[in-house]
This record gives C-alpha cells, structure tokens and sequence, in this order.
C-alpha cells in the first residue's frame, strides 16, 4: 500500500506554510515546493486547500503543477528509477530494459508500485550517451546494459 500522506497533521504544517508565505508576492511556488516536500507530492486535495487560501482557481494550480517536473501528482517510491529513452539509448535497446523492469517489479511506467517502493520512469537524454543505455535510480548510474543485467540491479534495491 502507498503510504498515507494526506494525514490531519500534514494539514495543519501546509496551514503554517501557507501563513507564512500568503502575502508575499509570488507566494503559490514557494507554498506549491514546500507542500512538495511535506506531502511527497502534490494531490488534488492538497491543491484545494492552497487554490482556497491562495484565492487562486485551483485549474491555474494545477495547471503549474503538471508543468513543472519538480511537482508530482502522485508520491515518488523510495526508490526512482530512470531509463534514459534518449536517441542513443533507445537505439541500443532500452526499451527491453523498460519493459523488463516493468514486469520484474510489476510497475508501469510513469507510476509507483502498489507497495510505494518503486517510481519507474523514462527520461530524456541524460548526458551519458557513451555508456548507453543508461539507467538511474536515484544517485547510482548504471550504463552499457543488457536486458540481462535488469534482475541483479534490482537486486540490490529489493528487501
Ligand atoms: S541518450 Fe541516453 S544518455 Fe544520452
């Protein structure tokens, strides 16, 4: 199950983030980053009470938070895994890598497994094209894969 992060005490510090910052000009990203950070994302809930606050339509707010990579709709996993679908990667086969840890971890892409663990996504180019294709999860680059490399990366971020 995705933790719960729309608790009664989450609410109370986005009241004392939104005073803080309601009357300074430019307040909604600020508010929006905070509330990122205290939430793990940004659901429709959280962006009712700020359009209530804020006294901005909540369209216009959400409209910023799909803009922005920075906020997310939904909470991350702990861990977030990143195949780069750049040129370079894509020709060296990194969709087999997708489409493997998609069904290793039962997670589709652009989501988070059932259990919160995992975030997997697709990327853009991300500048190691010499070592494509390339996977992230979180700081730990791993590059020149093959499909049969996905199971013991894995490894290491399971348990
Ligand atoms: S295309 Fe993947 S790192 Fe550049």
């Amino acid at each position: 199950m995705a933790k719960d992060i729309l608790t009664q005490e989450n609410f109370t510090k986005l009241n004392e983030i939104i005073l803080e910052h309601k009357e300074a000009p430019g307040a909604l990203m600020p508010i929006l980053h905070e509330a990122q950070g205290l939430f793990g994302a940004l659901p429709l809930e959280v962006q009712k009470k700020v359009s209530e606050e804020l006294n901005i339509p909540l369209a216009e707010i959400y409209g910023v938070v799909t803009f922005y990579s920075q906020f997310s709709l939904v909470p991350k996993g702990d861990y977030i895994i990143g195949v780069c679908l750049g040129t370079a990667c894509y020709v060296k086969g990194a969709q087999r890598l997708i489409d493997r840890i998609s069904s290793e971890l039962e997670v589709e892409v652009g989501t988070t497994s059932a259990n919160g663990k995992y975030t997997l996504e697709a990327t853009r180019c991300i500048g190691a094209c010499g070592l494509a294709p390339v996977l992230t999860v979180n700081e730990d680059v791993y590059g020149r894969l093959v499909e049969a490399d996905i199971p013991g990366i894995l490894d290491k971020y399971r348990g």
